[in-house]
């Protein structure tokens, strides 16, 4: 379990402070015709400068520093030379940084250019659910007010909360207990102490909730073919307000 007190909190915030760093700079590249393996030199360029290593290469054998997921693809996409992203593309890039004993995570989604409204809506609103979600980060709470904060805001818009994979605890490992769902009941669940860290990453889709894996063993996609978006803050339970590492 990820519980942490006094100067590893500063090691957590230098980690995630390199994510951002990341995170930043791999948006201001993305352009129509940018090669997914380009966005992901830009995140782990930044990582090695900051002198982390990226949390993800080898993680379970994962190829690579960053996951770059497009559209209908939920997470865990594989950068590849040969995937570029273009005008009104929905793009999901996820990245970790391992510094001093600790890692980051964070995710962010973005527009290439103009969507449709309705996929414009979609980002707007996993960006909210995962900052409602933190808001309920709190000593006393429980996982459950997390996941269903999080679930009511995006079933209010008619969009569904991916089930199969889940937040999680975060520290000396990349993924420790507890598991974060992003969906849940109010009041259920392990109840929340000061120090907890957790990585808060909701998934939602326009259309249905189910996920499948390609053959490539790693990118998750929507069954439906629906697009996907995805939000990632690491945070620490603190008495006042929850810190957002990853900000
Ligand atoms: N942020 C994701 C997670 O927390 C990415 C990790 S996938 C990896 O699960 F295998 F590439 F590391
Ligand atoms: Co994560």
């Amino acid at each position: 379990m990820g519980i942490i007190t006094g100067g590893d909190i500063d090691l957590m915030k230098e980690s995630g402070r390199i994510v951002r760093l990341a995170l930043e700079e791999m948006k201001s590249f993305i352009e129509p015709g940018v090669s997914t393996k380009e966005i992901e030199t830009v995140g782990r360029k930044v990582i090695e400068a900051e002198g982390a290593a990226p949390s993800f290469l080898g993680y379970n054998g994962y190829p690579a520093a960053v996951c770059v997921s497009i559209n209908c693809e939920v997470v865990h996409g594989i950068p590849s030379r040969k995937r570029r992203v273009m005008e009104g593309d929905l793009v999901s890039i996820d990245v970790g940084a391992f510094k001093g004993g600790f890692h980051g995570d964070a995710a962010d989604t973005v527009v290439v250019g103009l969507a449709d409204p309705r996929a414009m809506l979609l980002v707007k609103t996993v960006y909210e659910a995962r900052d409602r979600g933190i808001e309920a980060a709190r000593p006393g709470n429980t996982l459950g007010d997390i996941g269903s904060v999080i679930q009511d805001h995006v079933e209010a818009r008619g969009f569904s909360v991916v089930r199969a994979l889940v937040g999680h605890g975060i520290g000396r490992k990349l993924h420790e207990p507890p598991q974060v769902p992003n969906f849940g009941r109010t009041g259920r669940g392990m109840k929340l102490a000061e120090g907890l860290t957790l990585a808060i990453e909701p998934m939602i889709n326009i259309g249905g909730y189910r996920v499948r894996t390609l053959q490539d063993n790693w990118t998750v996609v929507t069954v439906d073919g629906s697009l996907s978006a995805h939000a990632e803050h690491s945070i620490v339970v603190c008495g006042s307000e929850p810190l957002i590492l990853t900000a």
